[in-house]
């Protein structure tokens, strides 16, 4: 039987792709179930998708998980997320491992706890010398909280003399963001009709191209992904230049 996750390289992949993960709540709310039936059918979305990726010959696949202002939520959802974090990452490491998915985390890890870290930081270990899709899963990430820790590093290197205010320029804020080793993302999509960007990759997406789409993140296939991929291709990207 043909692998319906299957699918073939294209031919203009975009390089770097970031996926807002949004709607699970919605999802398990018109099937009678608490949210977090939501977040786990979500989190099971993500191995077909990371796949997918691969395949149609996308580098870099960026995904929101959790953000700095998910806090505000129950305290039953919020451990549930993060229980369900730990669980992913026991539950995937081997298969992230063997398909060459080189793993990061960004977002501030100070308020997750010691066990989450743990995980994170030896899941990263045993993928770093990975060479395939480089997977980046975004853990109370905002991108406000990030410019601010970043701003701050850079003022500790300007006080400490290593870096002179005159030379600060667009080039160095990045040097000091969770992204630093990433490049910026072609193509952001976001799940579940909502038309924003959440705080998600605020200074790294400033040319990206968007796409907002209906589907609830527990219903996102391969295929949808394919078609996006494509629509992306088509596009004129002119970073304030003229049309061609
Ligand atoms: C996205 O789904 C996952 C997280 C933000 C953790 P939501 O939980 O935001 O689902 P909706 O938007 O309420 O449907
Ligand atoms: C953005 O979704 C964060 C993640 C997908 C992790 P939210 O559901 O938290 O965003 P808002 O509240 O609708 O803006
Ligand atoms: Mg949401």
């Amino acid at each position: 039987m043909p692998n319906p996750t299957a699918v073939a390289p294209l031919a203009k992949a975009p390089n770097h792709v970031a996926i807002i993960m949004d709607g699970n709540g919605r999802w398990a709310q018109a099937r009678g179930r608490p949210r977090l039936f939501g977040h786990h059918a979500g989190a099971r979305r993500v191995r077909e998708v990371v796949e997918a990726a691969a395949g149609l010959g996308i580098r870099y696949l960026t995904i929101f998980a959790f953000s700095t202002e998910n806090w505000k939520r129950t305290q039953v959802e919020v451990a549930g997320l993060m229980n369900l974090f730990r669980r992913y990452i026991l539950h995937e490491t081997r298969s992230l491992v063997e398909n060459d998915v080189r793993v990061r985390f960004i977002g501030d890890r100070v308020k997750l706890d010691q066990k989450l870290i743990e995980l994170m930081d030896e899941l990263e270990t045993l993928t770093e010398t990975n060479d395939g899709i480089h997977l980046t899963i975004a853990i109370n990430y905002g991108g406000r909280d990030e410019v601010a820790r970043a701003t701050k590093l850079l003022a500790e290197d300007v006080a400490a003399g290593k870096l002179a205010p005159a030379d600060v320029d667009e080039e160095t804020l990045p040097r000091y963001l969770d992204t630093r080793v990433l490049p910026d993302p072609d193509l952001v999509i976001r799940t579940s009709g909502e038309a924003r960007i959440s705080n998600f990759l605020l200074w790294q997406s400033a040319y990206a191209e968007y796409e907002f789409i209906d589907t609830l993140w527990p219903d996102f296939t391969a295929q949808e992904l394919e078609t996006l991929c494509q629509s992306y291709a088509s596009r004129d990207r002119r970073y304030g230049g003229a049309r061609a």
